[in-house]
């Protein structure tokens, strides 16, 4: 089967889109050839993990395993995670389930899936405003909930508190059988997390030391849930597998990943495009744009690069959705400030079809959409917008999938991991860390009195 994504990006030449475009001479070959070499070199050194995840066939098979033992007990599967340790789980979920208001719950059509067969719904514990937080407690059933703790630090503050809340709510209707509904992901080596799991006897897996938070949905962050809730991991990772079949490719012409991020950087670097709106036009696809948005602002927007000059880089990504936001930020997109690229996420085939009926046909503006599909309004409604952010000289580029399923889904998410790993090459930054993430939640144990943290809570109070 040929590699199911396609990257376009005619719209961002010069040819297009005059003196905001850039010309095909941008996109440096041997530049980007480097970029994969580095890339590479990192990768086979084991600093950097993520391409080797869709080969880790027994890990996926244990997880299918455990999963499938234990979803029939399920209608939820709450993850107290956050940032990395909760996007990858929350995308997937939206992906293959639909938006949250009018998700499918159960694989026979059952309300609620409930019975054989069943899906639980995931709801995800990330933000620590204590209204959410009480509010899901309150929506879901304790005995019918299985609780995945992810903190690959093991001491993530957020995580580690709502896990708490949570432990007690499940204790208290479960007593001493709440230890057979939380499941750990979290280090194999270190960590608070690593030894409450050990010491309450959870079920463990582990997120691989060389895997950060962003980059690891395809190992137990986000496959765990995943399994859980009743996706195909297996589907997923061969999706993922056959993108690094193409990801590692030094020609520009054959991989998609490694043109995208040289577009981005030529685009940044060259035309001061220093925002990337991702528009997804997909309902399906609105997780992925918060996924990604993290995936590319924590990788490439650093201080300093790799030889510790201060550079303060990095494209700044927002989220969009096709339609809705032609009527929201698409005036500013197009008429407002030059400094934005856009990128479209298309999806060939919806997951459904309808057809507009041919009602009123004697008034104007009904008549000439009876008959049509909502599919071919939701298809040229991106057409036509696309040809108007050309026409207003703003480069734009695409993203096309034949369908959301998890083989396109396995695809897309490791092919933008690699267009992000390809742009801090090229960037010459370190798209691996996150000191700024790591200083604030520093100071934030420094303010709340964590032992060793003191002059972390001086920096506070000055
Ligand atoms: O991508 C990252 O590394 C971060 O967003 C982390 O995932 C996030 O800070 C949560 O960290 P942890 O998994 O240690 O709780």
């Amino acid at each position: 089967m040929s590699f199911p994504l396609k990257f376009t990006y005619s719209n961002c030449l010069d040819s297009a889109v005059g003196g905001e475009g850039i010309s095909r001479s941008a996109l440096d070959a041997r530049q980007c050839a480097d970029a994969v070499r580095a890339f590479r070199g990192r990768v086979d050194a084991g600093e950097i993990g993520f391409p080797d995840l869709p080969d880790e066939r027994s890990t996926a098979s244990a997880i299918a395993e455990f999963a499938s033992d234990l979803r029939d007990e399920l209608d939820y599967v709450c993850v107290v995670g956050i940032g990395g340790s909760a996007l990858g789980a929350y995308a997937l979920d939206v992906a293959m389930r639909g938006p949250h208001p009018v998700q499918t719950s159960s694989r026979d059509g059952k309300p609620n899936g409930k019975g054989r067969g069943a899906r639980p719904q995931l709801v995800v514990l990330d933000n620590v405003d204590p209204g959410f937080i009480a509010a899901a407690l309150e929506r879901m059933n304790p005995k019918r909930t299985a609780v995945v703790v992810i903190a690959k630090s093991g001491s993530t503050a957020e995580s580690l508190a709502t896990f708490l809340i949570v432990r007690q709510w499940l204790m208290a209707a479960l007593g001493k059988r709440n230890r057979e509904r939380i499941i750990a992901v979290t280090d194999p080596k270190k960590g608070d997390l690593l030894a409450i799991a050990k010491q309450e006897k959870y079920a463990l897996f582990f997120v691989p030391p060389n895997v950060g938070g962003r980059y690891s949905v395809f190992c137990p962050v986000g496959l765990v849930p995943a399994a859980l809730i009743g996706l195909d991991i297996a589907k997923l990772l061969r999706g993922a597998k056959d993108a690094n079949g193409v990801c590692w490719s030094e020609k520009l012409d054959q991989n998609p990943a490694l043109t995208a991020a040289a577009v981005h950087h030529a685009l940044d670097t060259r035309r001061g495009k220093k925002i990337e709106v991702v528009y997804a036009y997909s309902s399906y696809l609105w997780g992925a744009a918060f996924w990604y948005r993290q995936l590319w602002a924590e990788s490439l927007g650093k201080r300093v690069n790799r030889n510790g000059e201060v550079v303060e880089t990095g494209q700044t990504p927002v989220a969009a959705l096709g339609v809705t936001d032609q009527h929201s930020q698409s005036q500013l997109y197009m008429e407002g400030p030059r400094d934005k690229m856009i990128t479209f996420w298309e999806v060939e085939k919806p997951r459904a079809e309808l057809k507009i009926p041919k009602e009123f046909s004697q008034l104007d503006s009904f008549g000439y959409l009876g008959g049509k599909t909502l599919g071919q309004l939701f298809h040229a409604e991106l057409v036509a917008t696309e040809a108007a952010f050309t026409q207003a000289g703003r480069p734009n580029c695409r993203w096309t999938l034949p369908r959301v399923d998890e083989y396109t889904i396995g695809a897309l998410f490791q092919t933008l991991e690699f267009q992000t790993a390809f742009a801090g090459e090229l960037y010459g930054v370190d798209a691996f860390d996150q000191p700024g993430v790591e200083l604030s939640k520093k100071l934030t144990y420094g303010l709340l009195g964590r032992k060793g943290y003191e002059e972390y809570a001086k920096k506070m109070k000055k």
